[in-house]
């Protein structure tokens, strides 16, 4: 048996430690494996390296992807398509596994149903891939959010100041919420709770009235603001797959600006952007990576072609990826509620 395992989409801290988890069990069952670079481009243009033991060893610990990572999407192009079969057959591969988000699994489910065999690992640091509780990325995400809130409080205290922070997340506020309910927000604004400049300015006049002359805010940078005004949104061109860059709506720098404004509380904006994606996985998405790279692979052992690995509760259990795929796992409303409790 001989399998590719490639990384999509943007990259998270625990993609190293899938791909070696991929290439440790499939080295054990004596497969060949080979690592197909920066995502689908490497199916498309035949980039790929033989992966050996040496290659996985002493990546665990280390961010980023050693395979590289793309937003290409074969899906758009018949040639791209055609391509991706012919290398696939090129590479002499017998199965593919591939690690990422909505995109890239949408491209695996896609390739199963004409007859590629894929199965699916799931990473984001959205979090907001369905059928799994948690995606690769997402506690390391979450943990540097916290991180950085806990250091702007002070700030934010001693300058009698509202910081807002900008946190990654597209159409999903599992980043926002998490984070912000881990680092003690005051405010949260999350896509899935559209707010309005009058309650959120409200809010924060009847806390400064109670004497709380400081307000840590998170807003995703997908959040909908019924009031906001629209200068300063500039989304540019769409991607491979359709999206906006969100980071041009300065949603962060236009509340800040917005509060200022409105109440005259002296706001700053701090954009948290990549720095989600970077650093060192947490112990939670090592193991998550590990143990879904493990199970992806024995998914691929037993022919269940068209799954991926995935966490539900305390289990590693397979779910049918086009399933997955129909849908975008947002935010539970009743856990933005609770967070309310804190606001
Ligand atoms: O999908 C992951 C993500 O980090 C989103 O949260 C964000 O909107 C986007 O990628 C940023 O993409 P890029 O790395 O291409 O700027």
């Amino acid at each position: 048996m001989r399998i590719g395992v490639l990384t999509g989409g943007g990259d998270v801290p625990g993609l190293n430690a899938a791909i070696r988890a991929v290439a440790r069990r499939a080295f054990q069952f004596g497969w060949e494996v080979v690592g197909v670079k920066n995502g689908w481009q490497g199916m498309v243009e035949g980039l790929y390296e033989e992966m050996t033991p040496k290659s996985v060893s002493g990546i665990l610990h280390v961010g980023g992807t050693m395979l590289g990572t793309s937003r290409t999407n074969p899906l758009k192009d018949p040639k791209k398509m055609e391509k991706v079969f012919e290398n696939f057959k090129a590479m002499r591969l017998d199965a593919l596994v591939a690690i990422g988000g909505d995109d890239t699994l949408g491209v695996a489910a896609a390739l199963t149903e004409k007859g590629l065999p894929a199965v699916g690992v799931p990473k984001t640091m959205d979090n907001d891939v369905a059928e799994t509780d948690y995606c690769i990325g997402f506690d390391t995400a979450v943990t540097t959010v916290a991180d950085a809130l806990d250091k702007l409080h002070t700030t934010a205290t001693a300058h009698h100041r509202v910081i807002v922070v900008e946190v990654m997340g597209r159409d999903a506020g599992w980043v926002a919420v998490v984070g912000g309910l881990a680092g003690g927000a005051d405010y949260i604004l999350a896509p899935e709770a559209a707010v309005s400049m009058d309650e959120l300015c409200a809010h924060l006049t009847k806390r400064r009235d109670m004497g709380k002359n400081f307000a840590i805010l998170v807003v995703s940078e997908g959040a909908k603001v019924t009031d906001l005004p629209e200068e300063g949104e500039d989304l540019g061109e769409k991607d491979a797959f359709g999206h906006v860059r969100l980071d041009r709506r300065s949603m962060g720098e236009r509340v800040a600006k917005e509060i200022e404004r409105r109440i005259g509380f002296e706001a700053r904006t701090v954009v948290l952007g990549h720095l989600q994606r970077g650093g060192s996985p947490t112990v939670f998405d090592r193991v998550l990576a590990t143990r879904l790279g493990v199970f992806a692979v024995d998914l691929i052992r037993d022919g269940r072609f068209g799954h991926m690995a995935a966490l539900k509760g305390n289990k590693i259990v397979a779910v049918d990826l086009k399933t997955a795929m129909s849908r975008n796992k947002v935010v539970d409303l009743e856990l933005y509620q609770m967070a309310k409790v804190f606001f």
